[in-house]
This record gives structure tokens, sequence and C-alpha cells, in this order.
């Protein structure tokens, strides 16, 4: 056998290339939870990390040899991986963990999805093979997400000599809105799970959906020979703060200050932050609308205050996506007209991807809204508070995993109620200076709690453990 001891199996890896016209391949940092938490580790950790091509740079990259130490990029072919990622991984199953389904005409599981499911098997069975090839006898192997859920049971098939975690990095769905999922596949998935040795959860939630829904279809003895566990995934506290005092944050909190501009009494207008991948699950139109309603119910904000929402580009080959970035800027545009004035933009609403603008807007924030219908953790909402310069409230959705940690010093809200949200807008804008800091310190030492490090750390440590 193979040389690594540790291995990382995710879809999307630390890395993505583009191709210029000139035939130049340029390295990009991917976007999301999985990817912030698992580089945090860095390539100290000694660990081999199976990922795969997402792109045709990431494909001319393997075909030339060019990729980073300790990563190793699956050339899976295109429509295989298209049919995987998009059609089961990204349609399927995240729309099931998210309840993100518009039932009376969704979900619709035709044939055309049967092949997809074909496509999924064998896009699994790849990564199966290519750790069973790298693994060194007795390795650990932390597989990620719901792109691999077939992962574990086939690679326990090729090798049972190694230690196998899964780790999910979403929600889990409820019993009733899991079991949606034709009984077949519904039982793949939760097999190829059960298939690991250890099945963690960021929440004690998702980890006793998960559980719930075994025993509901494949009955009560099933979790038997897999431990269930939870790993919390907090904020990179030292990454983050020294990455937000760099020259090109500087510069980018010079220009945000000129968007944002100052009130009528001359003091610098208050900010309500968003930054999200420009996803159906993060519910970035109801938190503009809620925005709208602020604006309406509360007239005393008007010149006030600019809500600065990032919203990047995400999972563009999916037409809901499209759709919905299209909706995003038709509110954001139709608050603007409706109560801009001359020197007055109410939303700044950026669309493309900037992670030095992000940290900016972080350390702006007065409030930061974290409103999904449904999020595995959040890291935003463990960031903002962390980063920002003068302390910040955070508006948060009971449905996020981040809740249960930060809860108790947010203001909570259930995110499908937009006046409710209008209100936690309005309480976090007013609230008294000291208690605005008692929070922020209470929210940053919750949300710090867990380093990245740590939580990889401690899924090794018990994986490894007897
Ligand atoms: C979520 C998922 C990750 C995924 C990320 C970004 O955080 O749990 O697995 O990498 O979204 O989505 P993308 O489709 O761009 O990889």
């Amino acid at each position: 056998h193979a040389e690594a001891q540790v291995l990382v199996a995710s879809n999307r890896g630390p890395v993505s290339y583009t191709q210029d016209d000139s035939g130049g391949l340029t390295a990009k940092r991917g976007g999301g939870g999985l990817v912030s938490g698992l580089s945090a580790i860095g390539p100290d950790a000694g660990a081999l990390w199976v990922c795969s091509a997402l792109g045709d740079g990431d494909r001319e990259a393997v075909r030339r040899g060019v990729g980073e130490p300790g990563v190793r990029m699956l050339d899976i072919p295109a429509d295989v991986h298209h049919a995987a990622y998009n059609g089961v991984a990204n349609s399927a199953l995240w729309f099931v963990h998210h309840m993100l389904y518009q039932t009376p005409l969704e979900p619709v599981f035709d044939a055309e999805f049967r092949a997809q499911w074909t496509a999924y098997e064998t896009y699994n069975r790849s990564f199966a093979e290519a750790l069973a090839q790298e693994a060194a006898d007795g390795a650990a192997v932390l597989v990620q997400d719901y792109h691999l859920t077939l992962v574990p049971r086939m690679l326990r098939e090729l090798r049972p000599d190694l230690r196998i975690g899964h780790f999910s990095h979403t929600p889990w769905a409820p019993v009733d809105y899991f079991r949606m999922l034709p009984d077949d596949i519904a039982a793949k998935v939760l097999n190829g799970i059960l298939g690991a040795d250890r099945a963690a959860f960021l929440t004690r939630r998702w980890a006793d959906a998960f559980t719930a829904c075994c025993h509901a279809v494949l009955g009560p003895d099933a979790t038997s020979g897999t431990r269930i566990g939870v790993h919390g995934l907090g904020a990179d506290a030292d990454f983050l703060r020294a990455r937000a005092h760099e020259a090109d944050v500087d510069e980018r909190i010079v220009a945000l200050r000129e968007q944002i501009g100052t009130a009528p009494d001359g003091t610098p207008r208050r900010t309500i932050v968003r930054v999200d991948r420009t996803e159906l699950s993060k519910n970035i139109v109801r938190g503009l609308l809620a925005y709208r309603q602020l604006l309406d119910d509360r007239p005393e904000w008007r010149e006030r205050v600019v809500h600065v929402a990032f919203a990047y580009p995400s999972r563009q080959d999916l037409a809901v996506y499209r759709e919905y970035t299209a909706e995003v800027q038709r509110v954001a545009a139709e608050i603007n007209e409706r109560y801009g004035t001359p020197g007055w933009t109410p939303v700044v609403l950026h669309v493309k991807d900037d992670f030095a603008r992000s940290l900016a807007a972080y350390r702006l924030a007065d409030v930061a809204l974290v409103n999904p219908i449904r999020d595995g953790m959040n890291l935003v909402a463990k960031e903002v508070p962390l980063v920002s310069d003068r302390g910040c409230v955070l508006v948060l959705s009971r449905e996020a995993g981040a809740f249960e940690e930060l809860g108790d010093d947010a203001v909570v809200v259930n995110p499908y109620d937009i006046g409710g949200t209008a209100g936690a807008l309005h309480e976090a804008l007013s609230m008294g200076a000291e208690e605005r800091t008692e929070r922020t310190k209470r929210l940053t030492a919750a949300a710090t709690a867990l380093p990245p490090a740590r939580w990889f750390l401690d899924q090794l440590g018990e994986l490894r453990a007897p």
C-alpha cells in the first residue's frame, strides 16, 4: 500500500484553476464553509487531500501536472461530474437537506434523475478507488459532505483495514422530508455513510435527524455499527484578524466608506452587512424585503443606514441559481429606486467575489444579517463579530447551525418572518453601546471556541480511538 496516513476527500478542493486566453493557469481559493475550515489546517497536517477537477482549468492543470503539494485532483469525465454534482448533489441532496423544494411540482425523480444517480455512483466510485490506492495500511480517511455519501461503504469494501469518517457540512433533513427521495436511493445514501466508522455533523440537531432517518428508513439497529459524532466548526481567529488588517483590506474600507457616506447629522451611516454565496438557502431576498420593511416602518432610519450586501456567484450551472441572482439584483434595485436620494444609496450590492472587500465590510459592520432558511453552521455569523472594529450586533436565524452556539447573544429571527426580521434589524441598530460590546465579547468567545485545527484533530483523534 501507499504512503498517506491521513486522507481528506471532498468534491471542492483548496484551489481551483482558471485558464486565460494565452493558456496560463491561475489558482483561486474556493468559497464555502468546507474549504474555509479545511484550508485553515494547512499543508502542515501532512494529509493528502483528494478532490475533484471542477472545470476546464482544473482538468488542464491535471493534464499538465500542475498542482499544490498534498493535493490530488481527480479528472472525472466532465459529463459524469456534471450529472453527479449538479443533478444529484446540488439539486436532490442539497435541496432535501435545506428543504428548498416547491413541493406541488418538485421534486421530479424521473428517468433523467436515474441517469444522474448512475453518474453519482460512478463519481463516488472514482473517489473510493483513488483513496484505496493512496492510503497506507490502517490510514485514517475523512470523507466530506453530501457529494460523497457512497464513498465510505465503497471504500470499506476495497480496504477493510482503513479507519473511515464521514462529515456532513450541511443540515440533515427531518424524516418526513428526507423520505421524498425514492426509497432505494434514500437507503443507499444512508447505508453509504453508515459504511464509515464514524459519521459526524456540525450540530446535535443534524446528528439526531440523521439517526432518525436511519431508524425510519433502515430499521432500529441501523446505526449500531457506526459512531455518530458532533463537531462544531469555529472561526479561525488568528488568520482572520491578521488578514483583515492587510493593506488591500484598508484600501477597500476607504472605498466602501465612500459608498456608505454620512448621515444628515454628519456621522457615518450605520451599516447592516451580509456576505453570502448567492445561495437559495441563504435567504438573501427575504433579507432585502425585511430591510425594505424597516425603511417603511421606521422612517427615522432613512438616510442613516446602508445595507451592504455581498452575494457572490455560486452554482451558476443551475437555472434556479441564475434566476435567484437576478431576483436579488432586482429587489435591491427596486429598494434603491424607491427610497434612494441623491446622497444616499440604501442598498450597496456587490455580486463579484472579493475576499478582501468582504473583510472590509466585516470591519465596518454595525449589524450582521445572517438569516438562512437552513444552514449547516454558517461561518459568517462567527467571523463578523470577531473582525468588526466597533463591535457588531448579530441578527441570526434560528435555523442556522451556529444558532446552537451563538443564539444567546444574537438577536434571533424566524427566517420566513419578514416583519419579525425587520423588527430585529431595528432592535440591533438601536442597541446601546455597552450591551453591544458585552454581546460581541461573548459572541467572539463562542465563535472561536473550536478553531478549524481543533475541529480537524478532534475528528482524527476520535476516528483513531479504539
Ligand atoms: C457548502 C457545502 C460545501 C461546498 C460549499 C460551496 O458549504 O457544504 O461542500 O463546497 O457549499 O459550494 P460549491 O458548490 O461551490 O462547492
